[in-house]
Protein backbone atom coordinates (compact mmCIF):
# COMPACT_ATOMS: atom_id res chain seq x y z
CA UNK A 1 0.00 0.00 0.00
CA UNK A 2 1.37 3.23 -0.94
CA UNK A 3 0.54 6.31 0.92
CA UNK A 4 1.47 10.21 1.89
CA UNK A 5 1.25 10.64 5.17
CA UNK A 6 1.22 15.17 5.50
CA UNK A 7 1.85 16.83 8.87
CA UNK A 8 1.02 20.37 9.25
CA UNK A 9 2.65 21.70 11.87
CA UNK A 10 5.67 20.07 10.88
CA UNK A 11 8.16 21.92 13.08
CA UNK A 12 5.80 21.56 15.80
CA UNK A 13 5.97 19.94 19.50
CA UNK A 14 3.82 17.49 18.94
CA UNK A 15 5.76 16.67 15.25
CA UNK A 16 9.11 16.24 16.41
CA UNK A 17 8.50 15.00 20.04
CA UNK A 18 5.96 12.80 19.66
CA UNK A 19 5.15 11.62 15.90
CA UNK A 20 8.27 11.41 14.46
CA UNK A 21 9.74 9.40 16.91
CA UNK A 22 6.99 6.72 16.55
CA UNK A 23 7.08 7.12 12.98
CA UNK A 24 10.64 6.14 13.21
CA UNK A 25 9.96 3.19 15.55
CA UNK A 26 7.22 2.17 13.11
CA UNK A 27 10.31 2.14 10.10
CA UNK A 28 12.34 0.24 12.81
CA UNK A 29 9.31 -2.36 13.50
CA UNK A 30 8.61 -2.94 9.86
CA UNK A 31 5.32 -1.67 10.29
CA UNK A 32 5.18 1.04 7.56
CA UNK A 33 4.20 0.24 4.58
CA UNK A 34 6.94 0.69 1.56
CA UNK A 35 5.91 3.20 -0.84
CA UNK A 36 4.60 5.82 1.56
CA UNK A 37 6.20 9.79 1.82
CA UNK A 38 5.76 11.61 4.80
CA UNK A 39 5.40 15.46 4.51
CA UNK A 40 6.20 17.97 6.80
CA UNK A 41 4.22 21.20 6.49
CA UNK A 42 4.84 24.74 8.47
CA UNK A 43 5.41 28.33 7.48
CA UNK A 44 9.00 28.64 6.97
CA UNK A 45 11.25 28.19 3.96
CA UNK A 46 13.81 25.08 3.79
CA UNK A 47 14.37 22.55 1.72
CA UNK A 48 13.69 18.68 1.91
CA UNK A 49 17.35 17.83 3.24
CA UNK A 50 17.49 20.97 5.78
CA UNK A 51 14.11 19.73 7.42
CA UNK A 52 15.69 15.87 7.33
CA UNK A 53 18.99 18.16 9.39
CA UNK A 54 16.40 19.72 11.62
CA UNK A 55 14.42 16.42 12.59
CA UNK A 56 17.96 14.44 12.96
CA UNK A 57 18.74 17.23 15.67
CA UNK A 58 15.92 16.13 17.70
CA UNK A 59 16.70 13.27 17.68
CA UNK A 60 19.34 13.75 20.61
CA UNK A 61 16.54 14.28 22.66
CA UNK A 62 14.58 11.08 22.40
CA UNK A 63 15.62 7.88 25.08
CA UNK A 64 18.63 6.16 23.52
CA UNK A 65 17.50 2.89 22.66
CA UNK A 66 14.89 4.65 20.10
CA UNK A 67 17.85 6.60 18.53
CA UNK A 68 18.34 5.78 14.72
CA UNK A 69 21.87 5.26 13.76
CA UNK A 70 23.41 6.91 11.18
CA UNK A 71 22.39 4.43 8.21
CA UNK A 72 18.81 3.56 9.49
CA UNK A 73 18.61 7.32 9.75
CA UNK A 74 19.61 7.46 5.91
CA UNK A 75 16.88 5.28 5.29
CA UNK A 76 13.93 6.66 7.33
CA UNK A 77 14.98 10.38 5.84
CA UNK A 78 14.52 9.26 2.72
CA UNK A 79 10.63 8.95 3.00
CA UNK A 80 10.43 12.87 4.78
CA UNK A 81 9.87 15.75 2.39
CA UNK A 82 9.36 18.96 3.18
CA UNK A 83 6.87 21.67 1.84
CA UNK A 84 6.17 25.47 2.87
CA UNK A 85 2.42 26.67 3.52
CA UNK A 86 1.06 29.50 4.39
CA UNK A 87 -2.52 27.71 6.01
CA UNK A 88 -4.39 30.95 5.05
CA UNK A 89 -3.50 30.65 1.64
CA UNK A 90 -6.45 28.42 -0.86
CA UNK A 91 -3.17 28.39 -3.66
CA UNK A 92 -1.10 26.75 -1.12
CA UNK A 93 -3.19 23.63 -0.62
CA UNK A 94 -3.85 23.65 -4.51
CA UNK A 95 -0.04 23.70 -4.36
CA UNK A 96 -0.78 20.37 -1.80
CA UNK A 97 -2.93 18.63 -3.63
CA UNK A 98 -0.88 18.62 -6.98
CA UNK A 99 1.33 17.20 -5.26
CA UNK A 100 -0.28 14.59 -3.40
CA UNK A 101 -2.22 13.97 -7.07
CA UNK A 102 1.11 13.41 -8.80
CA UNK A 103 2.13 10.56 -7.32
CA UNK A 104 -1.84 9.02 -6.57
CA UNK A 105 -0.95 7.42 -3.41
CA UNK A 106 -3.34 4.61 -2.18
CA UNK A 107 -4.25 6.63 1.47
CA UNK A 108 -3.30 9.99 2.20
CA UNK A 109 -3.17 10.91 5.75
CA UNK A 110 -3.78 14.30 6.86
CA UNK A 111 -2.58 14.88 10.35
CA UNK A 112 -3.34 18.19 11.98
CA UNK A 113 -0.78 18.86 14.82
CA UNK A 114 -1.24 22.31 14.56
CA UNK A 115 -2.20 24.79 17.17
CA UNK A 116 -6.14 23.78 17.31
CA UNK A 117 -7.71 27.20 16.73
CA UNK A 118 -6.31 26.42 13.17
CA UNK A 119 -8.33 23.61 12.69
CA UNK A 120 -11.65 25.10 11.49
CA UNK A 121 -9.79 27.07 8.64
CA UNK A 122 -7.64 24.07 7.53
CA UNK A 123 -10.34 21.83 7.26
CA UNK A 124 -12.30 24.10 4.99
CA UNK A 125 -9.55 24.69 2.96
CA UNK A 126 -8.69 21.38 2.49
CA UNK A 127 -12.51 20.28 1.60
CA UNK A 128 -12.48 23.54 -0.70
CA UNK A 129 -9.18 22.36 -2.26
CA UNK A 130 -10.82 18.66 -2.76
CA UNK A 131 -8.62 17.33 -0.25
CA UNK A 132 -11.01 14.80 0.97
CA UNK A 133 -11.59 12.20 -1.69
CA UNK A 134 -12.25 9.07 0.00
CA UNK A 135 -9.20 7.59 0.05
CA UNK A 136 -8.02 10.74 2.36
CA UNK A 137 -8.60 10.92 6.13
CA UNK A 138 -7.62 13.38 8.55
CA UNK A 139 -6.41 13.39 11.80
CA UNK A 140 -7.19 15.67 14.33
CA UNK A 141 -5.28 15.99 17.83
CA UNK A 142 -6.98 17.18 21.19
CA UNK A 143 -7.99 19.42 22.28
CA UNK A 144 -10.71 19.75 20.28
CA UNK A 145 -12.99 23.03 21.42
CA UNK A 146 -12.78 24.43 24.95
CA UNK A 147 -16.43 23.65 25.28
CA UNK A 148 -19.74 21.94 24.17
CA UNK A 149 -20.30 24.92 21.56
CA UNK A 150 -16.44 25.38 20.15
CA UNK A 151 -16.44 21.42 19.89
CA UNK A 152 -19.65 21.09 17.53
CA UNK A 153 -18.41 24.19 15.78
CA UNK A 154 -15.37 22.21 14.87
CA UNK A 155 -17.13 18.90 14.12
CA UNK A 156 -19.84 20.88 12.09
CA UNK A 157 -16.95 22.35 9.88
CA UNK A 158 -14.95 19.33 9.77
CA UNK A 159 -18.26 16.96 8.74
CA UNK A 160 -18.64 19.76 5.94
CA UNK A 161 -15.70 18.57 4.20
CA UNK A 162 -15.45 14.63 5.37
CA UNK A 163 -17.14 11.82 7.18
CA UNK A 164 -17.82 10.34 10.46
CA UNK A 165 -15.47 7.45 8.71
CA UNK A 166 -12.82 10.04 7.11
CA UNK A 167 -12.38 11.91 10.29
CA UNK A 168 -10.16 10.66 13.62
CA UNK A 169 -10.15 12.00 16.66
CA UNK A 170 -7.15 11.01 18.34
CA UNK A 171 -7.05 10.63 22.33
CA UNK A 172 -3.48 9.21 22.60
CA UNK A 173 -4.30 7.21 25.86
CA UNK A 174 -6.46 4.88 23.65
CA UNK A 175 -3.08 3.94 21.95
CA UNK A 176 -1.82 3.08 25.03
CA UNK A 177 -0.64 -0.81 25.38
CA UNK A 178 -2.41 -0.95 28.53
CA UNK A 179 -5.89 -0.05 26.98
CA UNK A 180 -6.02 -2.34 24.32
CA UNK A 181 -4.95 -5.53 27.31
CA UNK A 182 -7.86 -3.78 28.89
CA UNK A 183 -10.00 -5.04 26.16
CA UNK A 184 -8.50 -8.11 26.12
CA UNK A 185 -8.75 -8.65 29.91
CA UNK A 186 -12.54 -8.17 29.62
CA UNK A 187 -13.92 -9.40 26.35
CA UNK A 188 -11.01 -11.89 25.54
CA UNK A 189 -11.44 -14.10 28.94
CA UNK A 190 -14.76 -14.87 30.51
CA UNK A 191 -12.88 -15.04 33.93
CA UNK A 192 -13.51 -11.57 35.26
CA UNK A 193 -16.91 -10.87 33.76
CA UNK A 194 -19.45 -12.53 36.47
CA UNK A 195 -17.38 -9.89 38.87
CA UNK A 196 -17.33 -6.96 36.54
CA UNK A 197 -20.48 -5.60 38.45
CA UNK A 198 -22.00 -3.63 40.96
CA UNK A 199 -22.56 -7.15 43.49
CA UNK A 200 -18.59 -7.82 43.29
CA UNK A 201 -17.16 -4.14 43.20
CA UNK A 202 -16.97 -1.52 45.81
CA UNK A 203 -15.37 1.12 44.35
CA UNK A 204 -13.36 2.09 40.38
CA UNK A 205 -10.43 4.88 40.78
CA UNK A 206 -8.51 6.04 37.84
CA UNK A 207 -5.52 8.03 38.99
CA UNK A 208 -3.67 10.01 36.20
CA UNK A 209 -0.76 11.34 38.03
CA UNK A 210 2.27 13.46 36.65
CA UNK A 211 5.07 14.71 38.71
CA UNK A 212 5.88 17.18 36.02
CA UNK A 213 4.59 20.80 36.03
CA UNK A 214 3.47 22.87 33.47
CA UNK A 215 6.91 23.66 32.08
CA UNK A 216 6.93 25.80 29.29
CA UNK A 217 2.87 25.59 28.13
CA UNK A 218 1.90 27.77 30.93
CA UNK A 219 -0.13 30.03 28.51
CA UNK A 220 -1.80 27.06 27.13
CA UNK A 221 -2.32 25.27 30.17
CA UNK A 222 -3.88 28.24 32.04
CA UNK A 223 -6.38 28.75 28.89
CA UNK A 224 -7.63 24.94 29.92
CA UNK A 225 -7.41 23.48 33.55
CA UNK A 226 -7.04 19.83 34.47
CA UNK A 227 -10.19 19.39 34.00
CA UNK A 228 -10.26 19.25 29.94
CA UNK A 229 -6.65 18.96 29.56
CA UNK A 230 -7.37 15.17 31.30
CA UNK A 231 -10.57 14.44 32.62
CA UNK A 232 -12.58 15.21 29.75
CA UNK A 233 -10.89 13.24 27.14
CA UNK A 234 -8.38 10.79 28.72
CA UNK A 235 -10.00 10.06 32.19
CA UNK A 236 -13.61 9.40 30.52
CA UNK A 237 -12.15 7.19 27.53
CA UNK A 238 -10.97 4.96 30.57
CA UNK A 239 -13.81 4.88 32.57
CA UNK A 240 -15.80 4.17 29.36
CA UNK A 241 -13.46 1.35 28.26
CA UNK A 242 -13.80 -0.17 31.85
CA UNK A 243 -17.76 0.23 32.24
CA UNK A 244 -18.96 -0.39 28.64
CA UNK A 245 -21.13 -3.80 28.01
CA UNK A 246 -19.33 -6.10 25.72
CA UNK A 247 -20.06 -4.99 22.02
CA UNK A 248 -21.63 -7.49 19.87
CA UNK A 249 -18.46 -7.17 17.59
CA UNK A 250 -15.27 -5.82 17.51
CA UNK A 251 -16.06 -3.29 15.00
CA UNK A 252 -15.40 0.79 15.85
CA UNK A 253 -18.67 1.91 15.88
CA UNK A 254 -19.66 -1.56 17.55
CA UNK A 255 -17.37 -0.20 20.35
CA UNK A 256 -18.13 2.76 20.09
CA UNK A 257 -22.10 2.96 20.42
CA UNK A 258 -21.17 1.13 23.84
CA UNK A 259 -18.97 3.87 25.24
CA UNK A 260 -21.58 6.56 23.87
CA UNK A 261 -23.53 4.61 25.80
CA UNK A 262 -21.38 4.72 29.12
CA UNK A 263 -21.00 8.40 28.67
CA UNK A 264 -24.80 8.81 28.60
CA UNK A 265 -25.00 7.28 31.71
CA UNK A 266 -22.61 9.10 33.73
CA UNK A 267 -24.79 11.06 36.24
CA UNK A 268 -25.34 14.92 35.43
CA UNK A 269 -23.47 17.26 37.71
CA UNK A 270 -26.00 20.06 39.44
CA UNK A 271 -24.02 22.79 41.47
CA UNK A 272 -24.84 21.39 44.48
CA UNK A 273 -23.07 18.32 43.16
CA UNK A 274 -20.16 20.05 42.20
CA UNK A 275 -19.46 21.28 45.55
CA UNK A 276 -20.10 18.09 46.71
CA UNK A 277 -18.14 15.50 44.38
CA UNK A 278 -15.21 17.91 42.85
CA UNK A 279 -12.11 19.12 44.23
CA UNK A 280 -10.11 21.32 42.32
CA UNK A 281 -6.46 22.04 43.49
CA UNK A 282 -3.44 24.19 42.26
CA UNK A 283 0.27 23.06 42.89
CA UNK A 284 2.59 25.51 45.32
CA UNK A 285 6.15 25.31 45.89
CA UNK A 286 7.27 21.93 47.33
CA UNK A 287 9.82 18.82 46.61
CA UNK A 288 9.36 16.53 43.46
CA UNK A 289 11.76 13.97 43.16
CA UNK A 290 14.20 15.76 46.05
CA UNK A 291 14.47 18.83 43.76
CA UNK A 292 12.78 22.27 45.26
CA UNK A 293 10.02 23.25 42.62
CA UNK A 294 7.92 26.58 41.62
CA UNK A 295 4.38 26.83 42.32
CA UNK A 296 2.07 27.25 39.51
CA UNK A 297 1.44 30.89 39.80
CA UNK A 298 5.31 31.09 39.44
CA UNK A 299 5.79 29.34 36.06
CA UNK A 300 6.74 30.69 33.36
CA UNK A 301 3.42 32.59 31.35
CA UNK A 302 1.17 31.69 34.09
CA UNK A 303 -0.76 34.68 34.47
CA UNK A 304 -0.73 36.49 38.30
CA UNK A 305 -3.29 35.29 40.37
CA UNK A 306 -4.66 32.73 37.88
CA UNK A 307 -7.18 29.96 39.65
CA UNK A 308 -6.41 27.65 37.20
CA UNK A 309 -7.02 24.25 38.34
CA UNK A 310 -3.55 21.33 37.86
CA UNK A 311 -5.52 18.94 40.02
CA UNK A 312 -9.21 17.72 39.89
CA UNK A 313 -10.50 14.74 42.29
CA UNK A 314 -14.19 13.76 41.37
CA UNK A 315 -16.81 10.85 42.32
CA UNK A 316 -19.51 9.87 39.91
CA UNK A 317 -21.66 6.85 38.84
CA UNK A 318 -22.69 4.80 35.68
CA UNK A 319 -26.26 5.39 36.08
CA UNK A 320 -27.54 1.85 35.08
CA UNK A 321 -27.70 -1.69 36.15
CA UNK A 322 -24.66 -2.87 36.27
CA UNK A 323 -23.17 -0.29 37.82
CA UNK A 324 -25.73 1.63 40.23
CA UNK A 325 -24.13 3.00 42.95
CA UNK A 326 -20.85 2.13 42.12
CA UNK A 327 -18.58 5.25 42.67
CA UNK A 328 -16.30 5.69 40.18
CA UNK A 329 -13.04 8.48 41.10
CA UNK A 330 -11.28 9.98 38.51
CA UNK A 331 -8.10 11.92 39.60
CA UNK A 332 -5.61 13.74 37.81
CA UNK A 333 -2.31 16.05 38.69
CA UNK A 334 0.63 17.93 37.75
CA UNK A 335 3.21 17.94 40.46
CA UNK A 336 1.93 14.77 42.06
CA UNK A 337 4.74 12.49 44.23
CA UNK A 338 5.11 10.11 40.65
CA UNK A 339 4.02 9.70 36.87
CA UNK A 340 1.65 7.00 38.03
CA UNK A 341 -1.36 6.19 35.66
CA UNK A 342 -3.66 3.06 36.89
CA UNK A 343 -6.89 1.91 37.20
CA UNK A 344 -7.58 0.18 40.27
CA UNK A 345 -10.96 -1.66 40.39
CA UNK A 346 -11.42 -2.50 44.48
CA UNK A 347 -13.83 -5.63 45.02
CA UNK A 348 -16.05 -6.09 47.53
CA UNK A 349 -14.97 -7.34 51.08
CA UNK A 350 -16.09 -11.24 52.40
CA UNK A 351 -19.46 -10.72 53.45
CA UNK A 352 -18.27 -12.93 56.86
CA UNK A 353 -14.75 -12.81 58.11
CA UNK A 354 -13.43 -16.37 59.44
CA UNK A 355 -10.13 -15.61 59.55
CA UNK A 356 -8.06 -12.83 62.59
CA UNK A 357 -5.72 -10.52 60.96
CA UNK A 358 -6.23 -7.64 58.23
CA UNK A 359 -9.58 -7.42 55.92
CA UNK A 360 -8.22 -6.03 53.02
CA UNK A 361 -10.45 -6.53 49.86
CA UNK A 362 -9.00 -7.99 46.61
CA UNK A 363 -8.16 -5.49 44.11
CA UNK A 364 -7.15 -5.27 40.47
CA UNK A 365 -4.83 -3.02 39.37
CA UNK A 366 -4.32 -2.31 35.65
CA UNK A 367 -1.02 0.07 35.33
CA UNK A 368 -0.42 2.69 32.40
CA UNK A 369 2.25 4.56 33.59
CA UNK A 370 5.18 4.23 34.15
CA UNK A 371 5.52 0.57 33.23
CA UNK A 372 2.53 -1.72 31.96
CA UNK A 373 1.31 -4.05 33.83
CA UNK A 374 -1.88 -5.69 35.89
CA UNK A 375 -1.87 -6.72 39.50
CA UNK A 376 -4.24 -8.98 41.14
CA UNK A 377 -4.22 -8.28 45.06
CA UNK A 378 -5.47 -11.25 47.17
CA UNK A 379 -5.20 -12.52 50.68
CA UNK A 380 -3.21 -15.62 51.32
CA UNK A 381 -2.50 -17.38 54.77
CA UNK A 382 1.20 -17.22 55.90
CA UNK A 383 1.77 -20.43 57.83
CA UNK A 384 3.82 -21.04 60.80
CA UNK A 385 1.73 -22.97 62.97
CA UNK A 386 -1.01 -20.97 65.64
CA UNK A 387 -3.32 -19.40 64.45
CA UNK A 388 -3.81 -18.55 60.66
CA UNK A 389 -3.30 -15.38 60.02
CA UNK A 390 -4.02 -13.66 56.04
CA UNK A 391 -1.72 -11.29 54.52
CA UNK A 392 -2.06 -9.56 51.34
CA UNK A 393 -0.18 -10.73 48.94
CA UNK A 394 -0.61 -9.93 44.70
CA UNK A 395 0.09 -12.02 41.02
CA UNK A 396 1.68 -9.33 39.17
CA UNK A 397 2.17 -9.57 35.29
CA UNK A 398 4.86 -7.10 33.74
CA UNK A 399 3.33 -6.65 30.20
CA UNK A 400 6.77 -4.86 29.07
CA UNK A 401 8.45 -8.36 29.97
CA UNK A 402 6.09 -10.45 29.18
CA UNK A 403 5.65 -9.37 25.27
CA UNK A 404 9.28 -7.74 25.66
CA UNK A 405 10.54 -7.05 21.66
CA UNK A 406 6.84 -6.57 20.33
CA UNK A 407 5.62 -3.70 22.59
CA UNK A 408 4.52 -0.67 20.38
CA UNK A 409 3.89 3.15 21.36
CA UNK A 410 0.59 5.03 21.71
CA UNK A 411 1.28 6.92 19.08
CA UNK A 412 2.83 4.28 16.73
CA UNK A 413 0.01 2.44 17.04
CA UNK A 414 -2.16 5.46 16.26
CA UNK A 415 -0.36 6.50 13.63
CA UNK A 416 -0.65 2.87 12.11
CA UNK A 417 -4.20 2.35 12.31
CA UNK A 418 -4.75 6.12 10.92
CA UNK A 419 -3.01 4.66 7.42
CA UNK A 420 -4.76 1.29 7.94
CA UNK A 421 -8.08 2.87 8.31
CA UNK A 422 -8.41 1.27 11.51
CA UNK A 423 -11.10 3.31 13.66
CA UNK A 424 -11.39 1.55 16.96
CA UNK A 425 -9.17 3.67 18.77
CA UNK A 426 -10.52 6.84 17.43
CA UNK A 427 -13.10 8.69 19.41
CA UNK A 428 -16.38 9.41 17.39
CA UNK A 429 -17.97 12.66 17.40
CA UNK A 430 -20.63 12.30 19.61
CA UNK A 431 -18.27 10.66 21.98
CA UNK A 432 -16.48 13.27 22.23
CA UNK A 433 -19.65 15.67 22.81
CA UNK A 434 -21.02 13.69 25.19
CA UNK A 435 -18.04 14.36 27.40
CA UNK A 436 -18.33 17.83 26.85
CA UNK A 437 -21.62 17.98 27.95
CA UNK A 438 -21.11 15.82 31.18
CA UNK A 439 -18.17 18.20 32.18
CA UNK A 440 -19.76 21.67 31.08
CA UNK A 441 -21.71 22.23 34.09
CA UNK A 442 -18.42 21.84 36.19
CA UNK A 443 -16.71 24.51 34.49
CA UNK A 444 -20.20 26.41 35.00
CA UNK A 445 -20.55 26.00 38.35
CA UNK A 446 -16.30 27.30 38.84
CA UNK A 447 -17.13 30.08 37.03
CA UNK A 448 -19.33 31.58 40.03
CA UNK A 449 -17.07 29.97 42.47
CA UNK A 450 -14.68 32.71 43.83
CA UNK A 451 -13.26 30.41 46.17
CA UNK A 452 -10.90 29.15 43.61
CA UNK A 453 -9.00 25.76 43.58
CA UNK A 454 -7.86 24.68 47.08
CA UNK A 455 -3.46 24.78 47.46
CA UNK A 456 -1.86 21.47 47.56
CA UNK A 457 2.13 21.15 48.27
CA UNK A 458 4.18 19.89 44.38
CA UNK A 459 4.77 16.70 45.26
CA UNK A 460 1.79 15.71 47.47
CA UNK A 461 -1.03 13.46 45.86
CA UNK A 462 -3.35 17.14 45.83
CA UNK A 463 -5.21 18.85 48.67
CA UNK A 464 -7.11 16.77 51.51
CA UNK A 465 -10.21 17.12 49.86
CA UNK A 466 -8.98 14.84 47.87
CA UNK A 467 -8.95 11.90 50.66
CA UNK A 468 -11.84 13.40 52.32
CA UNK A 469 -13.68 12.50 49.13
CA UNK A 470 -13.41 8.55 48.85
CA UNK A 471 -13.36 8.42 52.83
CA UNK A 472 -16.91 10.00 52.97
CA UNK A 473 -17.88 6.38 51.39
CA UNK A 474 -15.57 4.32 53.34
CA UNK A 475 -13.12 3.99 50.73
CA UNK A 476 -9.37 5.44 50.58
CA UNK A 477 -7.38 5.93 47.09
CA UNK A 478 -4.69 3.20 46.71
CA UNK A 479 -1.72 4.96 48.21
CA UNK A 480 -3.37 5.46 51.01
CA UNK A 481 -4.90 1.98 51.63
C1 LIG B 1 -1.74 15.48 27.18
C2 LIG B 1 -1.90 16.69 28.06
O1 LIG B 1 -2.94 15.21 26.51
O2 LIG B 1 -1.38 14.36 27.96
C3 LIG B 1 -0.63 16.96 28.84
O3 LIG B 1 -2.21 17.83 27.27
C4 LIG B 1 -0.18 15.72 29.57
O4 LIG B 1 -0.82 18.02 29.77
C5 LIG B 1 -0.14 14.51 28.64
O5 LIG B 1 1.11 15.95 30.11
C6 LIG B 1 0.12 13.23 29.40
O6 LIG B 1 0.36 12.19 28.49
P1 LIG B 1 1.24 10.94 28.90
O7 LIG B 1 1.09 10.00 27.76
O8 LIG B 1 2.64 11.44 29.09
O9 LIG B 1 0.64 10.42 30.18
Amino acid sequence: MSFDLVLFGGTGDLTWRKLMPALFQAFRHGKLPDGGRILAVARDERSDAEYRDYIRARFAGVEEAKQPSDEEYARFAGMLHYRRMDLSQPDDYRGLKAWVDARGADTVVLFLATSPHLFPVVCAQLGAAGLNAPHMRVVLEKPLGHDLASAREINRIVRAAYTEEQALRIDHYLGKPAVQNLMALRFGNALFEPLWRRESIANIQITLAESIGVGTRGDFYDRTGALRDMIQNHALQLLTMIAMEPPSTGDADAIRDEKLKVLKSLKPFTAEAVARDVVRGQYKAGTVGGQRVPGYLEEDKVPAGSACETFVALRTEVQNWRWAGVPFYLRTGKRMPARDAQIVVNFREVPHPIFPGTRAANKLVIKLQPEDGLELHLLAAKGGGGEERLYPVSLDLDFDKAFASERVGGYERLLMDALAGRLNLFVRSDEQEQAWRWVEPVLHAWRGDTLGPRPYAAGSWGPAAASALVARDGSAWAEEQ
